[in-house]
């Protein structure tokens, strides 16, 4: 697959020391990008430069090919973009905005702005200065949305949103993958990341700190199986008979275990000797990834 975003050595120090150091990121075309990190670990700073609305320090960003800042009206017509934090003249009702940005586009198909509109069960005669968190967000994502781009820059586009908005938000990413078009997606909700990504960047204090394909998370050789046994007494034999330090006694029927792989095999052996009332595997997930890795960061860092 064609490269379509190239981030090379992006620096961006502010005067408060705050920033990002050094960012390295290849996004291919038609891939669905997760960028993930804690508040204030350089998310929005990286995608800020993404759209050309700040000049790097050090470093070039390209999209299609384009100097992302010394071209940023090109790379613009190209993007549709979801702000991390939504400003927009209060003044105005929701049809009036997105009715200047189509206009400021140079749009022509109304038709499908009304689609988004309807898909996201929007009311677009309330004014900006009354809509709630979650209707500037809609705004927002009909705006980004509009001229059907190429490329979606999303910051956090479903802070706001209730569930069932939420839902909609990942089927809809699902068809824009589908058309082969490309996303970054800026999110703290995990389950989203993992329903839509290919593939997800983890950014800390302004590094990244880990660049990995969802499939390799997702098929993980660590295992993790919740067993429950019909009786203490049927726990207490099993526990007898199966030797693994891994394993964790929650109460007197229920443990968990945690085994590579190559070890399962064993572990079904020795349980189908015994009653169970639940043997389950707990699918490894993004969040336990992502959680391990900081406990572990941060641990060794202490040790620095
Ligand atoms: N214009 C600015 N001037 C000074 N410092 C800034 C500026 N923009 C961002 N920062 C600092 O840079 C760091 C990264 O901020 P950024 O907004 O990129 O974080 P984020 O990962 O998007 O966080 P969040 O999840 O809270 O949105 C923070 O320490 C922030 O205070
Ligand atoms: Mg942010």
């Amino acid at each position: 697959m064609k490269e379509l975003i190239n981030i090379k050595n992006l620096t961006k120090e502010f005067k408060n020391g705050h920033g990002i150091y050094d960012i390295n990121l290849s996004i291919r075309e038609g891939e669905v990008f997760g960028y993930l990190g804690p508040n204030g670990a350089g998310k929005s700073t990286t995608i800020r430069h993404i759209l050309g609305f700040m000049k790097p320090q050090k470093g070039q960003i390209f999209v299609d090919g384009i100097d992302a800042w010394k071209e940023s009206s090109k790379v613009n017509a190209i993007l549709g973009y979801v702000p991390g934090e939504i400003a927009m003249p209060e003044f105005m009702t929701g049809f009036e905005f997105i009715k200047y940005i189509f206009e400021i586009r140079k749009l022509k198909d109304w038709n499908y702005v009304e689609e988004l509109i309807e898909f996201w069960e929007f009311d677009p005669k309330v004014k900006i200065k009354r809509m709630s968190k979650g209707m500037k967000q809609k705004v927002s994502l009909i705006c980004a949305f509009m001229h059907k781009p190429k490329v979606l820059v999303l910051d956090e586009p479903t802070s706001g949103l209730d569930p069932l908005m939420q839902e909609k938000f990942i089927n809809l990413i699902k068809s824009v993958k589908a058309e082969g078009r490309t996303v970054i997606l800026s999110s703290h909700i995990f389950q989203e990341i993992e329903k839509t990504c290919d593939r997800v960047a983890i950014v800390k204090n302004g590094r990244i700190v880990s660049n990995i394909d969802m499939d390799e998370i997702k098929y993980n050789e660590n295992k993790k199986f919740e067993i429950v046994f019909s009786k203490q007494t049927e726990m207490k034999d099993f526990l007898s008979v199966y030797d693994n330090k891994n394993t964790q006694v929650i109460d007197k029927t229920k443990l968990f275990i945690n085994l590579k792989q190559k070890d399962m095999q064993d572990l079904l052996k020795i349980i189908s000797k015994f009653n169970t009332r639940i043997f389950k595997e707990i699918p490894f997930t993004l969040e336990e990834y992502f959680m391990d890795f900081y406990k572990f960061k941060k641990e060794n860092e202490k040790n620095d």
